[in-house]
């Protein structure tokens, strides 16, 4: 694995892989900080993770979301495809998990409704894609790997994705 990651950055040391996930996700260390590299293997995982960087690159000042650091682009004998964010530490809630502090619910909201400003919606708002801190206090949008910029001429459609990422929200605060 490290000999892997050598390639994609040499900074970078590998503590473990994270799961779920559909790409390869590791935590990483660099200097004594944690980051999340996501690393493509396929075409599908290239697509989903340029989407994720382009998303994520508008979302710079955004609260409430693991931001981008780096962005590796590949070269044909090089490292693939690859991105670095900030990592969150904590727990996915699981079904069922009892929000103790209301607090969590309105800073989702506030995130989401900045995306939402930047015309970026299909948010996949589920667990597995919002960690919370260990105390219970804080959390991230981890994921915006999904996420869609609609362009003004799709109204009606923004729309609709907006009304979708309210409902998976509502749900996973019911
Ligand atoms: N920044 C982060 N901080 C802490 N944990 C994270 C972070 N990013 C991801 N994780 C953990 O790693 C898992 C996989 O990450 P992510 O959701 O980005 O992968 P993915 O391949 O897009 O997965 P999927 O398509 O299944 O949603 C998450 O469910 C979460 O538990
Ligand atoms: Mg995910």
């Amino acid at each position: 694995m490290q000999a892997h990651l050598q390639k994609i950055d040499p900074t970078l040391h590998f503590r473990r892989r994270l799961l779920p996930s559909s790409v390869l996700v590791y935590q990483v260390e660099r200097d004594g900080s944690s980051f999340v590299l996501k690393v493509a293997e396929d075409a599908w995982d290239r697509k989903h993770l340029r989407n994720e960087e382009r998303t994520l690159s508008l979302c710079s000042d955004v609260n409430g979301i693991t931001h981008l650091v780096q962005a590796y682009r590949p070269t044909p004998s090089s490292y693939p495809r690859a991105i670095l964010k900030e990592y969150m530490e904590g727990k996915s809630p699981q079904l069922g998990h009892r929000f103790s502090n209301s607090q969590l619910q309105s800073t989702l909201e506030k995130t989401v409704e900045e995306l939402h400003y930047r015309r970026i919606s299909d948010l996949e708002l589920e667990y597995k894609n919002i960690v919370i801190s260990r105390d219970g206090t804080q959390l991230r949008i981890v994921d915006l790997g999904n996420g869609s910029i609609y362009p003004k001429t799709e109204e009606n459609a923004f729309r609709r994705a907006k009304d979708v990422d309210y409902r998976k929200m509502e749900w996973i605060f019911k």
